[in-house]
């Protein structure tokens, strides 16, 4: 069963491992010292530096009571084995039994290196996430995807473990920078876009949706349903969870060709416009392009690049994509709102689509 607004729950696979999902609105949310009660008594925790020096006061009860502590800087560059395996001996110093559950508090970078971290120690612990980031509030911490990098290419270690528990508390993203706030935006048009247009009107109603507290949370929900429902039928990504990339086709190749001056999020929601040319050039609804467009520039987000980008270059980058097959690519295309389809286009197709589509990134 699925409730808004408190508690949802998402099931997975034919072992009924479940995720238990607390969204807490302003005013409701707990100390942190009462999420560790019970099972959850103790934890071994996983904190982002950032977020352990911004909110000291409020992790010092739970830092105190932990069975162990490992703080790490959220950097890309950190997301490795190396520091896996310091997560590893550190929870080994403490004497971590199978008993003892991970609470990981940080952004996607954090909770993804230590979900792997409590998904492999002892062949698998426990695990609680509580994100600190609105892209992982409305994306990273659902649908068991840890991971780290490794040999320059993202996330290509890693498990299928999702969490026992999450736990959502907004308040963390009043000390969000605003770029990484827009970041999580670029995500949550992604997610009205494959599957609900309320999300577009909740993005476009007045004001900065940032300011409303009861939007904000209404949206994070919205999001959190979306995703679940999709990763709940697929949590392998075997099928149906690659709608999911979104944007993220084009996104990652204009990430690498700004020598990552793009921002994840900005990088993904330029690949939307790009994506939804593609979908127009296959016969989807011709409004999609201008519509995403209209949303971006609403959140801050770019709507076209300086000086565009050069065929060649796109196509070089894109062949570095994880889903690139000698006869082509899979791409999640918008054909319209909660219309996404994965199309396979075979070379010449590309070549027939992709010059068009480059000309709708020119700023
Ligand atoms: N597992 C998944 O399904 C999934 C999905 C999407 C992205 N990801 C991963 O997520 C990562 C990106 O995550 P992200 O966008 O959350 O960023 P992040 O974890 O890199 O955090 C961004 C920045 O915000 C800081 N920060 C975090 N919370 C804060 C707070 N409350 N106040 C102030 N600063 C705070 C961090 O220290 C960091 O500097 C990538 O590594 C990506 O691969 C995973």
């Amino acid at each position: 069963m699925v409730r808004m607004g408190t508690m949802m729950e998402f099931k997975w696979d034919a072992r009924e491992q479940r995720t238990v999902t607390e969204l807490f609105s302003a005013g409701e949310e707990p100390d942190i010292q009462e999420l560790l009660r019970g099972d959850w008594k103790n934890p071994f925790l996983i904190i982002d530096t950032s977020v352990r020096r911004l909110w000291d006061g409020r992790l010092q009860p739970a830092m105190l009571s932990a069975s162990g502590v490992y703080v790490m800087e959220a950097d890309e560059v950190l997301k490795n084995t190396f520091t896996l395996a310091q997560i590893w001996e550190s929870m080994s110093s403490a004497g971590i039994t199978r008993d003892i559950p991970v609470v990981v508090v940080g952004g996607g970078i954090v909770c993804d290196i230590g979900a792997l971290a409590a998904s492999t120690y002892l062949r698998g612990l426990k695990l609680m996430l509580v994100p600190t980031t609105l892209l992982c509030m409305v994306d990273a911490c659902l649908g068991g995807k840890t991971g780290v990098n490794m040999a320059g290419a993202k996330n290509q270690v890693g498990t299928f473990a999702p969490a026992d528990r999450i736990a959502i508390l907004p308040s963390f993203l009043e000390t969000l920078p605003e770029r990484e706030f827009r970041s999580g935006m670029a995500e949550v048009i992604k997610t009205a876009l494959i599957g609900d247009r309320e999300i577009k009107e909740l993005i476009l109603d007045q004001g900065d949706v940032r300011d409303s507290g009861e939007r904000l949370l209404k949206m994070v929900g919205k999001c959190l349903l979306v995703k679940g429902s999709i990763v709940e039928k697929d949590l392998r990504e075997e099928g149906g969870r690659m709608v999911l990339n979104l944007g993220h086709t084009v996104g990652h190749a204009l990430e690498s060709a700004s020598g990552f001056e793009l921002s994840h999020g900005e990088a993904v929601g330029l690949g939307m416009i790009a994506e939804a040319g593609i979908a127009v050039a296959m016969g989807g609804n011709s409004d999609i392009p201008d519509e995403v467009r209209r949303l971006l520039k609403t959140v801050g987000l770019p709507i076209g690049l300086n000086g565009g980008i050069k065929k060649h270059e796109f196509e070089s980058l894109l062949n570095r994509d994880k889903k690139t097959r000698r006869d082509g690519r899979v791409w999640a295309l918008p054909f319209d709102w909660c219309d996404c389809r994965l199309v396979q286009l075979s070379r010449e197709e590309e070549d027939r689509v992709l010059p068009g589509v480059l000309s709708l990134l020119k700023a």
